[in-house]
């Protein structure tokens, strides 16, 4: 289980691309502290380190694409995926659940911290909460039986995949929307029970960036009052190996 949160700082000499990537692939997650907020530049530098920024999941955009996460509720339009400008709490999900490829990384940094102690991020390792379950668990996540609807926007209504796909190494989850077949309901809720208990809770301060391997870990948040917290998030994809 994530036991505590992998940080280095990025004026120690700890920092460095090849340590990052064996931290992300040993523990799925890491902290930087200390990187840059006054633009764009660093988080989508981070991204392209430590993968690809171009990641065709919409074909409408093109080049990194910095998300802004602030509570703004005037943005929040009825039928709409327009969780970014919430402040409410997030149940653990994997980010674009619905997607034939979900990005492998997705990574947010923090510009303006939540001084209440509030919107704290939630962590929880599915490869390892996976392994604990019964075999019978086990192969019912892996059938290619959950439906996953795409937000109202989206052209096509809904995908079907398993919770773990053993040949792409992916977990996928999205408890609110998904629909899951009676028969494999109770392998479901076992998983979510076991990802539950083992959450890590992290508090992002400004200059923080954390990233996630989406692949692997589902994450959430706390809700919040703030309404000066603000986060950026980018994706990136994995850089597959030509060997
Ligand atoms: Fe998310």
């Amino acid at each position: 289980m994530l036991n505590n949160i992998p940080i280095v700082n990025k004026l120690s000499k700890d920092y460095s691309k090849k340590n990052i990537s064996e931290i992300l692939d040993s523990e799925g997650l890491i902290v930087i502290q200390n990187t840059s907020v006054e633009s764009n530049e660093e988080i989508i530098s981070l991204a392209q380190m430590v993968g690809l920024t171009e990641l065709n999941i919409d074909e409408d955009l093109s080049g990194p694409q910095v998300m802004i996460i602030k509570k703004d509720p005037n943005k929040i339009k009825p039928n709409q995926a327009s969780t970014y400008f919430t402040s409410d709490f997030f149940p653990l999900h994997t980010d674009l659940s619905y997607v034939i490829n979900p990005p492998k990384y997705l990574l947010m940094q923090c510009v303006v911290e939540d001084t209440n102690g509030e919107g704290v991020s939630l962590l929880s390792d599915c490869s390892k909460s996976f392994n604990i379950l019964s075999s019978h668990s086990k192969q019912n996540l892996m059938q290619q039986k959950f439906i996953f609807p795409n937000p109202p926007n989206c052209k096509i209504g809904e995908n079907i995949f398993p919770i773990y796909s053993i040949n792409d190494k992916v977990f996928r989850l999205k408890n609110e929307t998904m629909k899951c077949p009676k028969e494999f309901q109770p392998a479901l809720t076992e998983f979510i029970e076991v990802l539950k208990n083992n959450i890590v809770r992290y508090l992002l301060k400004k200059g923080d960036t954390i990233i996630i391997d989406n692949h692997r870990l589902v994450h959430g948040r706390t809700s919040f009052q703030s309404e000066t917290r603000k986060l950026r998030r980018i994706y990136s994809a994995e850089r597959k190996s030509c060997l």
